[in-house]
């Protein structure tokens, strides 16, 4: 069964963590991973779940709108730091970075 979430925040220019809830993630862990955003400092930035995301294989799939951010099997342990160093810091975890949608060239 489809869930409603609160907002549809992907077309917004609110900041928003959107933590996938569908099949493949929940299957993954993806409650978990959405309790523990919620529960953190986030300052400006709303925290929801979200319908897929298109991204099943590497799932939990957290996607920052609107800056377009994508993170890739996102487990309980790594929300700590993507809230520090990210959500607080303005800095990417590049090693969370979903490699085909933030595609690293090396010449
Ligand atoms: S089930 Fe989460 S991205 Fe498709």
């Amino acid at each position: 069964m489809k869930q409603d979430f609160e907002q549809n925040f992907s077309n917004s220019q609110q900041p928003c963590v959107l933590v996938c809830q569908y099949r493949s993630c929940l299957a993954a862990g993806s409650a978990e991973v959405l309790a523990a955003f919620k529960e953190a400092d986030l300052g400006y930035f709303k925290v929801t779940g979200a319908d897929c995301q298109g991204q099943c294989s590497s799932g939990p799939t957290v996607r920052i709108v609107p800056e377009e951010t994508w993170y890739c099997r996102v487990k309980l342990s790594d929300v700590p730091v993507i809230v520090e160093e990210h959500l607080q810091g303005g800095k990417r975890v590049e090693a969370k970075l979903h490699p085909r949608i933030h595609m690293r060239f090396n010449f």
